[in-house]
């Protein structure tokens, strides 16, 4: 009896998506409208990214989670999981985050021409925290990484040893 219940549910959730597939394409079709609505229009708490289409707004928060490589819960509050309207509070990494936007819109136009040629990714690469050095064990340690530099093979070890003495602690052998 559950079980039939589960699945009728199910179909109908998948019915439902469907049934919005078919509505956006459908959408897609259409003529874009001349007005699309806009981010501060939409949303209760728009600082920063103010102005722009709400499917640039969405596809922003995308982006930032795919360049941390963390869910949208990092920068917004636990709450905001069960409950839309609470992605409008905030939190510290949400503030972080809006004074990074400030940062890297001053890099691209101070450096850039204003080109977006820095984004969250260009630091933070999958990382909520950025790493501050390279992993010498990309370029050094290991002499047939794609990524070793092209050194010949007795600087490399001569190399390999220093760092190992100085950074890692080891004694040579
Ligand atoms: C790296 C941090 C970060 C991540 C990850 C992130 N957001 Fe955001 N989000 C922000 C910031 C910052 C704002 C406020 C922007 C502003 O003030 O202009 C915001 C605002 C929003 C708003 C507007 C809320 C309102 O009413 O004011 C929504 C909705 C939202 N985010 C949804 C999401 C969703 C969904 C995800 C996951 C796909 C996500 N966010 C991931 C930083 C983030
Ligand atoms: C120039 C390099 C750089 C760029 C570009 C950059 N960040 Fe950061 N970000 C950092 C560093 C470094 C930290 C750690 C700062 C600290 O520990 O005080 C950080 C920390 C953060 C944090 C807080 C994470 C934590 O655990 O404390 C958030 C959120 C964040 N960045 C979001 C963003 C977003 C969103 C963008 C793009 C709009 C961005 N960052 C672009 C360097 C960068």
């Amino acid at each position: 009896m559950k079980l039939i219940f589960g699945r009728s549910r199910l179909l109908r959730c998948a019915a439902a998506v469907l049934f919005a597939l078919a509505a956006g394409s459908a959408r897609a079709q259409a003529p874009a409208p001349a007005k699309p609505l806009l981010s501060d229009q939409a949303f209760k708490n728009v600082k920063v990214l103010k102005g722009i289409p709400v499917d640039e707004f969405m596809s922003t928060m995308g982006f930032f989670s795919s360049s941390l490589a963390e869910n949208c819960l990092f920068c917004h509050v636990l709450e905001s999981a069960g409950d839309w309207s609470k992605f409008a509070e905030d939190n510290d990494n949400k503030n972080t985050a809006r004074r990074m936007i400030a940062m890297v819109n001053t890099i691209n136009k101070n450096n850039f021409g204003g080109r977006r040629m820095v984004t969250c990714y260009s630091c933070h690469r999958g990382a909520g925290h950025p790493k501050v050095i390279p992993s010498l064990a990309d370029t050094v340690l290991i002499p047939d990484s794609h990524h070793a530099l092209p050194f010949d093979d007795a600087f490399r070890i001569r190399l390999a040893a220093e760092v190992r003495r100085f950074l890692l602690g080891e004694r040579p052998s």
